[in-house]
């Protein structure tokens, strides 16, 4: 073991090592007591400066102009998976396709609040190829589909087409490539992976669609409430959108999203590429549709697995245990993971090989 601990986590995920040292010095005690970032109004301009910059890098990393808002919530991509239907598809049928275990969890929460139709699944083949579109409701309120399903692996190059609003749940690709984020209706993606830490949002919504929305909603739950409000109709997750700033700042200072995007293909090509070589190790994603961003795996022998999780934490290699919905192992190759990590997972998949296979 190299001394060194590389972290493979689905979420909350690792973050870039500069903006953790940023964050600790924003965080860390001062001698006159001044307040850090996380013990002032949210309503007060050294907190509102945080928002605007934050609001505006974004806006720029997305492409968007006032056609679309941007907006910072809680409540996780799980509440969205309600929230949207609640406010888009009153009166409406909204459309799913469905690539893995998240959008079969956005589905079942949009049947909660009215009929929703399935235009497209890839089940049949366990999720191991994207799905086809077939036809789309008449009254369609939109169509819903997973950017990156963050368990078993697949992700769609391009946005569906679809002469409906796309909705897109992007939270585990949200900012790992130059994306067309003006095409789409709606989207929303949790921080805890590519943006920061666990707590903040963010959902876009392109401005026309909320005349849609329903005059009895309560409050909260009403996106109206949110746009007029810049996000702050009550006490925002002030720390998490610092955060989220920093690492803005950081993917910036990369070089942006282009840059990004070469380092994730490069990685992900690593370890793909070793799977394939090997016939111990398995990915059974279509090659066109695997993820850049979560990679799961197999081993030839499924009692392995505990072992190899066991192993790989005391050479340093953290997070790599499947999702508890598939199993196996997958490794989360978000932005702030680099290509040695990488090397080093290879490497310790070819010495487990040699020892187990
Ligand atoms: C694609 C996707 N959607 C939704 C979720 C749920 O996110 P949250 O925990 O923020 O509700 C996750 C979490 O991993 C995810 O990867």
């Amino acid at each position: 073991m190299s001394g060194v601990i590389h972290n493979f986590s689905a979420g909350p995920a690792m973050l870039p090592l500069p903006v953790r040292e940023r964050v600790a010095e924003a965080m860390a005690p001062r001698r006159d007591r001044t307040p850090s970032v996380a013990e002032i109004s949210h309503r007060g301009g050294r907190f509102l400066a945080i928002a605007e910059e934050l609001q505006a890098r974004l806006a720029e990393f997305m492409g968007l102009g006032d056609e679309h808002k941007i907006l910072l919530l809680q409540g996780g991509a799980n509440l969205q998976f309600a929230w949207l239907p609640m406010n888009l598809a009153v009166g409406r049928t909204p459309a799913y396709l469905l690539s893995g275990h998240w959008g079969q969890k956005a589905l079942a929460e949009a049947g909660r609040i009215g009929p929703a139709a399935v235009v497209g699944s890839s089940e049949e083949s366990g999720f191991r190829e994207l799905p086809e579109i077939g036809h789309l409701p008449v009254d369609c309120a939109y169509l819903h589909f997973t950017g990156n399903e963050t368990i078993h692996g697949l992700q769609f190059r391009n946005p569906p087409a679809a002469a409906v609003p796309l909705a897109a749940d992007l939270s585990s690709e949200f900012l790992s490539r130059p994306y067309p984020y003006a095409d789409l209706g709606f989207a929303y993606a949790g921080a805890q992976k590519n943006l920061g830490i666990a707590g903040l949002t963010v959902v876009v919504i392109r401005q026309d669609l909320l005349e849609r929305i329903p005059d009895d909603l309560p409050r909260y739950l009403d996106y109206r409430t949110w746009v007029t409000g810049d996000s702050m109709y009550n006490t925002p997750s002030t720390l998490a959108w610092y955060v989220a700033l920093e690492t803005v700042r950081w993917i910036e200072s990369c070089g942006g999203l282009g840059v990004i995007e070469e380092r994730n293909q490069a990685k992900a090509a690593r370890l793909y590429q070793a799977i394939d070589d090997s016939d111990f190790y398995s990915n059974s994603v279509a090659e066109e549709a695997r993820s850049q961003m979560n990679v799961p795996f197999w081993t030839v022998d499924e009692a392995l697995v505990s072992r190899f999780v066991a192993a790989a934490e005391e050479a340093g290699l953290q997070g790599l245990k499947g999702h508890r919905a598939v199993g196996g192992l997958r490794a989360s190759l978000y932005n702030a993971v680099d290509l040695d990590a990488v090397e080093a997972l290879v490497e310790f998949m070819q010495e487990f090989e040699r020892r187990h296979g």
